[in-house]
């Protein structure tokens, strides 16, 4: 068709469009515009006006992943479909008119079959909570779709897809419970270029099967040529031809086709109309206030030609405003291999991630930087490359400025459009310019700093540099021509221009001196604005990157090396180079299937994988919203100690479709204001007068969706006032001062062991009153805090809620509402993730909900925001520690005399326990003696909870900073003093009493030095002191750790049924979280139904049984599911059942089998049974005794990491694990657990910071300032063992714990980045004058985030170098 026809017709269908047509997994869907809010966004429409549920809303900022789809468009002139991923929180549901909409449910489900993806992530047991999942699927997906695209895939179902593609395919996906290894590996395995042996333990092939072909075939079959999957649909690419465009003026959403159209719509909007410019509106997630902006009119910016230009010849490259960054990258990496462009490109690929890249365009990047001073990467490297924009202004038509100009300008009204944007080429910049000669080299160098290597981060400070040089034989040395610094990100306006420095270099010869001189005048220029963060950290960056572009120009270098004058190449430190750290990850898992009780032991299939991939797993959000249902959200107090004055909304207006705002006035009289009925008391739902800390909750606001209801919430002002009251307690010392401190009940209290005086009387040598500190660290669950309740008859109440513990949300409720318990119901049938945080934090949420239904007697559910959940819910306990130690010359410590204080926050929580559990983990080393005590200090924030590996973690870390500190005062190697004072058998039982267990229980000295021998770690520390030696700007260290945790089960019930056809239903009290309780469960109940012996196998049983949500009125006294033993706990509740029954069902099998003479199947035991009435259902109620219900785990892991001094960034080269399961119940659960486990203690040890303001107010509140670890932050190479420890008479089927131990491993990583920094203030005192300045017994905070680790490298390290370099030229 040609092209001048299609125009018309379009233009002729234009008249008549009154709807938008799109698809969603194939099917259709017509929408009226003029009934449309344009603000609806893609995930709204999804989650609430369709089936598809698979999406799921994790941060709504675009921040997590959690639900991304795959978005195909349809070019009618070129006949070609482009499909990508997008983030369906930020697209608006107008802009997807005339696309097709693909979701995990729409590759595959159960009843079409599941889509090899998924069924990979299944095998390669890749999903765990599984609320990341289907998005990590349809990142998967598209990677593929993509790859195959251009090229036909290989034969034999491989993909284009390379490995090192297929790791980053999921880099802009946040997963909090696997630690990514297995995702990847899962996407690894579809590479042609993979080698087998590298893919991690999965359920398709065992470890050294060595025929490839063979095992190939085992792997679910990806055929990207015969999918039908993702096929755009015919209906919608008729309708697409048939026309595709609305009439622009009708309807407030718009998407005009030219210029001048949208320049006519802009001057027709009248003046004050609120209207807006919308590219790929992934601006709201960085203002997130703009989502809840009410514009009159929307204009798409996407369909007007001029902006969507792409040019590329010899004057440049030119790039229309709409051009996406995605589509930007493709052309400017282009096929001509520009250096200049290629870096560009680069940097642009670490801008967001991928699926924000699809649809932010480069228009909208610079827009947010000149009209609100956005740390944009764009606009420094644009900048940085002289590039020019096209604006055309509603007052003086078209307009050209350099980019810098246009930065400077106050912001562009919201009439005025910017068009292009043009990068020139170097040599049409050069002929403009005086003075350059033919010989003159162009170096171009873009750089960023940021927490994620591979995007996702903003950076800490980005820069961009040019310079015109030539080597000058008569000047003996480099002379810069010409050159521009461009610096970003930093905390100022926006990118800024070096110009002193500019000033200064041009004309001069790179010298020492020289720099040392540039960058004394860079500090004055590179200041970041008052009340940024790091301030003195950025600086040092600019400094860095300064120093990297031009610091390989000096006189010296260039003698020894100019390697540049051909390729161009800038970069410090050659031999470095090619020791980076390996570019793919690789892992090795060793671990035994214990074929004793199968299928206990086997590492099967976790229970409904494959439906959390499809996104088919139904969680408390995905329960369609009942008739009638109403929506609710918190307010909260944003004062630390305040009287509550008012609550009102602004304007006092009351928004539509706000139904009431409730408070604890509303609570019934025979009700209490009760929020928490935890384990030590209860605490407020609401704030009554007064409240206590900011982020308590002071009212429920009730309204007709949840969006309504987060938007009415922002309009929601209390007003306070602190008249004649205290000032608020902010810190722990504060508390202590004011004898604000909770009461710890005598059982509760710790104990000392050994005589204190005396054993620090025996010290040769003491550290007295030394101090360390931890901040707290948030759950960061990918399901936010959840529940609907809905009202039934006679004033009982149905509540669902995503909680670890619904027999205390239960007895909240009852006591809330002032019914007695048999009144109320609590269902949870999955979370998406807890971490604790959904033991006592989940309760209020419940309770709210219920109240609010109790009340209006409509069904009210809450989806709680990311931000309103991170500042309610608290976390870790941040803590301060004072300790004293005693010790021997060799290392041996003999006493240890601590006192710690503890921010609880406003209510005790679980606050009382964590005592036990910092000492506990922190008795893993022989103290000689041991004195401690702890404060549970009472102050004015908000309540602090039970995070995986409560206490424990940070009582592991208080111990290894003890070793660490010893070492460095008696420089002895720490692995030294480690060993020196792990336990013997005599010493464990001391401190550790009965839970010390039997002697061959304490496996810990075996696994010490098995794990040394695995991961070579003596002769690794061998290469780690050469490296060092031979390396300046990047230095290394390796450490070994070891971890002991100690756990205790309790009361469990259970109950097995067998129904009349065979199947089996098991009720268990605890919570499938991810840890894959379900799946060791129905293991256990098939092992010991299976004892029966009728001939059904193992896996023909485990199919016949279905683990079914937990139901506070169907199994009574559930209690929680934390502390790793919930799953053994319950197996073994359910394997008392099984006996039970198989004791029944015993004589009727001999009976049956006497009268038929043949064997007897289960099918025909189950009849028989059924016919004679035998009760076919049996619970109980397991209660662990002392021997069996508390014991210690053991496990070491030695990680080396390696510093970049320049930038403070760490890379975890490798990290190695043994970790002693016992029996392991299923290793493939176990090991996922141990990874995941260690992979968020890294987070909690290097870079998760979850800050309050100076009211207690958490200001860390989104994925933009709270960084999870992503998948370029985890160990480059991650080997795990689970050591097959032997019989432990006393465990579940000899099993162990493995939910949150092996979190403190990642300890390993802290003191890996310790022993670097050490080598990298050593190597500062060879350079310095002042050997005081360096303190070597130094404490490396925790997080040891980017700008912790460059400060105690020295802010200052380049200078300090350059000082001393030209200082040594002196004295030769
Ligand atoms: C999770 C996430 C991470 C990110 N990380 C980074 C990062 O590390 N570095 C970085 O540089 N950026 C980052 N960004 C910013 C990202 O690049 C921008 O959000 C994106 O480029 C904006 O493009 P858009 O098309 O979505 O703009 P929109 O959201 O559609 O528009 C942005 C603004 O510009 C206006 N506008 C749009 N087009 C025009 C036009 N042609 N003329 C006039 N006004 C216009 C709009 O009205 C709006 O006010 C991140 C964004 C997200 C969501
Ligand atoms: S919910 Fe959309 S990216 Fe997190
Ligand atoms: S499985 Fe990824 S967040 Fe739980």
């Amino acid at each position: 068709m040609g092209e001048q026809k299609v125009i018309e017709e379009i233009e002729e269908a234009m008249k008549s469009k009154t709807s938008m047509v799109f698809a969603i997994n194939g099917e259709r869907f017509e929408l009226e515009l003029s009934s449309l809010d344009p603000s609806t966004t893609l995930i709204d429409f999804l989650r609430n006006k369709t089936p598809f549920k698979s999406v799921k809303l994790g941060c709504g900022e675009g921040g997590c992943g959690a639900c991304v789809v795959l978005l195909s468009k349809y070019d009618p002139l070129l006949e070609k479909v482009d499909d990508f991923t997008v983030s369906s929180c930020l697209t608006l549901l107008c802009s997807i008119d005339g696309c097709s909409i693909t979701t995990s449910e729409g590759l595959g489900n159960s009843r079409a079959g599941f889509h090899a993806v998924h069924e990979r992530i299944a095998g390669f047991h890749a999903t765990q909570c599984g609320f990341c999942t289907p998005g990590m699927s349809v990142s998967m997906f598209s990677a593929l779709l993509n790859a195959d695209k251009s090229h036909p895939p290989p034969h034999n179902g491989f993909s284009n897809l390379t490995a090192a593609e297929a790791e980053k395919a999921v880099s802009g996906n946040l997963c909090r419970c696997t630690g990514y290894r297995p995702l990847v590996d899962a996407c690894k395995s579809f590479s042609a270029d993979v080698d087998i042996e590298d893919l991690g333990y999965n359920s398709f092939c065992k470890k050294g099967e060595q025929n490839r072909a063979e095992v190939l075939k085992t792997l679910p079959c990806y055929d990207h040529a015969t999918s039908q999957v993702c096929k755009f649909p015919e209906f919608l690419k008729e309708e697409i031809k048939n026309g595709m465009v609305l009439d622009p003026r009708k309807y407030r959403w718009s998407s005009p086709v030219s210029v001048s159209e949208l320049q006519g719509l802009l001057s027709e909007a009248e003046n004050g109309m609120a209207v807006k410019l919308v590219a790929g509106n992934t601006s709201t997630g960085y203002y997130k206030e703009e989502k809840q902006r009410t514009y009159e009119r929307f204009f798409d910016v996407r369909r007007i030609p001029e902006l969507a230009v792409v040019r590329r010849d010899e004057k440049g490259v030119e790039l229309g405003a709409a051009v996406t960054i995605s589509k930007a990258i493709e052309v400017l990496r282009g096929e001509e291999n520009v250096s200049m462009l290629e870096k560009l490109a680069d940097h642009m690929e670490k801008i967001a991630n991928r699926f924000v890249r699809n649809t932010g365009t480069v228009g909208g990047n610079i827009m947010m930087a000149q009209r609100k001073q956005f740390p944009s990467d764009l606009t420094t490297i644009l900048v940085a490359a002289r590039a020019t924009v096209k604006i055309m202004s509603s007052g003086s038509g078209q307009e050209e400025f350099t980019l810098e100009e246009f930065l400077q300008q106050p912001p562009l009204d919201t009439k005025s459009v910017l068009l292009s944007i043009e990068i020139p080429s170097w040599s049409s910049v050069k002929v403009k310019k005086n003075g350059s000669s033919s010989d003159t080299h162009f170096l171009f160098e873009t750089y960023r700093a940021a927490p994620r290597p591979l995007g996702n981060a903003l950076a800490f400070l980005n820069a961009a540099f040019s310079a015109e040089v030539s080597l000058s034989e008569e000047l003996d040395g480099i002379v810069v021509h010409d050159c521009l610094l461009a610096f970003g990100a930093y905390g100022t306006k926006h990118a800024h221009r070096a110009r002193k420095v500019e000033d200064f270099l041009t004309g001069k010869v790179i010298t020492d001196e020289v720099l040392m001189d540039a960058i004394g005048l860079l500090k004055d220029e590179i200041v970041p604005d008052k009340g940024t963060l790091n301030p003195g950290y950025r600086s040092s960056l600019a400094v860095t990157f300064f120093f990297e572009f031009f610091g390989s120009l000096t006189q010296t270098n260039v003698k020894t090396s100019n390697g540049w004058l051909n390729g161009g190449e800038v970069g410090l430190d050659h031999e470095v180079e090619s020791l980076k750290p390996e570019a793919m990850l690789s892992s090795a898992q060793q671990i035994v299937e214990n074929q004793e009780h199968s299928p206990v032991g086997k590492g099967i299939v976790k229970a409904g994988a494959c439906l959390q991939a499809s996104g088919e797993a139904v969680y408390v959000d995905d329960i369609p919203s009942p008739e009638n249902c109403l929506y609710g959200a918190f307010i909260y107090s944003t004062m630390p100690l305040a009287r509550i004055k008012s609550i009102r909304f602004k304007e006092n207006r009351v928004p539509e479709g706000v139904l009431g705002i409730i408070t604890y006035k509303d609570i019934p009289k025979s009700g209490k204001n009760i929020g928490t009925k935890g384990f030590f008391g209860s605490d407020l739902l609401f704030a009554e007068e007064i409240t206590h800390c900011a982020g308590q909750i002071i009212a429920f606001l009730v309204a007709d969706s949840q969006k309504l209801a987060d938007v009415a919430a922002n309009l929601v002002v209390v007003d306070y006032d602190t008249e004649n009251l205290e000032p608020p307690i902010l810190s722990v010392e504060e508390a202590v001062e004011r004898s604000s401190l909770f009461e710890i009940f005598p059982r509760l209290r710790c104990k000392p062991v050994g005589d204190i005086t005396k054993g620090m009387a025996e010290a040769e040598h003491k550290i007295l009153a030394s101090k360390l500190s931890f901040g707290s660290q948030y759950f960061f669950y990918m399901e936010t805090q959840t529940a609907l309740a809905v009202p039934d008859e006679d004033n009982c109440m149905v509540v669902y809620s995503s909680s670890q513990v619904p027999e205390y949300v239960h007895r909240t409720i009852a006591g809330c509402l002032g019914v007695p318990e048999h009144n109320v119901r609590v269902i949870t049938r999955r979370c998406g993730g807890g971490f604790g945080g959904k033991v006592t934090k989940s309760m209020p949420v419940a309770a709210a909900c219920a109240l609010a239904a109790s009340k209006m007697q409509r069904p009210v559910r809450i989806y709680v925001n990311r931000k309103t959940d991170m500042i309610t819910t608290g976390g870790r306990h941040p803590m301060k520690v004072t300790y004293s130690v005693g010790f021997k010359a060799n290392g041996k410590i003999t006493g240890l005399d601590m006192e710690l204080l503890l921010e609880v926050g406003i209510s005790e929580d679980i606050s009382p326990l964590m005592p036990k559990g910092i000492q506990c983990a922190l008795m893993k080393y022989d103290w000689g003696a041991l004195s401690f005590d702890v404060k549970l200090c009472k102050t004015n924030t908000v309540s602090r909870t039970a995070v995986r590996a409560p206490g424990d973690v940070q009582g592991t870390y208080i111990a290894e900073a003890i070793m660490e500190k010893v070492a460095s005062y008696l420089s002895i190697d720490v692995d030294e003093i480690r060993k020196v004072n792990l336990h013997t058998y005599e010493s464990l039982k001391l401190f550790h009493n009965a839970q010390a267990g039997e002697s061959p229980e304490y496996t810990l000295p075996m696994i010490w030095d098995k794990l040394a021998e695995s991961s070579g770690f003596n002769q690794r520390r061998k290469v780690v002191e050469e490296f060092n030696a031979s390396n300046k700007w990047r230095k290394r260290g390796i450490s070994r750790v070891p971890a002991v945790y100690g756990v205790s089960m309790r009361l469990t019930p259970g109950r097995v049924s067998v129904l009349s056809d065979g199947s089996v239903v098991v009720e268990v009290p605890g919570i499938e979280i991810g840890q894959g309780l379900w799946t060791k469960v129905k293991q256990m109940a098939a092992f010991s139904l299976g004892l029966i012996q009728c001939g059904t196998t193992s896996d023909e049983l485990l199919k016949k049984i279905r683990v079914v949500q937990s139901d506070t009125l169907s199994l009574v006294q559930g209690s929680v599911t934390g502390g790793s033993t919930s799953s053994e706990a319950s197996s073994e509740a359910v394997r008392i059942c099984c006996d039970g029954l198989v004791e029944r069902l015993l004589p009727v099998k001999t009976a049956l089998a006497e009268q038929t003479g043949a064997p007897v199947t289960w099918d025909s035991l189950i009849s028989q049974a059924y016919l004679q009435s035998i009760n076919m259902s049996v619970s109980t109620a397991y209660s662990p005794d002392i021997s069996t219900g508390a014991y210690l785990n053991y496990g070491v892991a030695a990680s080396e990491v390696e510093v970049n001094i320049l930038t403070g960034e760490t890379t975890i080269l490798r990290t190695d694990i043994i970790y002693d399961c016992g029996k392991s119940l299923n290793p493939a659960v176990d090991l996922g657990q141990i990874e995941g486990a260690f992979v968020q203690g890294l987070g909690f040890f290097m870079l998760e910071e979850y800050l309050m303001n100076s009211d207690g107010l958490i200001v860390t509140d989104s994925t933009w300032t709270y960084k999870i670890p992503t998948v370029d932050t985890i160990p480059r190479q991650f080997n795990v063992e689970i050591l097959n420890s032997g019989q432990h008479k006393n465990r579940v089927l000899s099993s162990k714990a493995s939910g949150e131990p092996p979190l403190l491993l990642a300890a390993s990583v802290h003191c890996a980045v310790r022993a670097a920094v050490t080598e990298a203030k050593k190597q500062i005192l060879t350079w310095s004058n002042n050997q005081q300045e360096i303190d070597l017994t130094f404490e490396l905070p925790v997080p040891a985030t980017m700008p912790v680790v460059k400060e105690f490298c020295g802010l200052d390290v380049v200078e300090k170098y350059l000082e001393w370099k030209v200082q040594q030229r002196k004295n030769v």
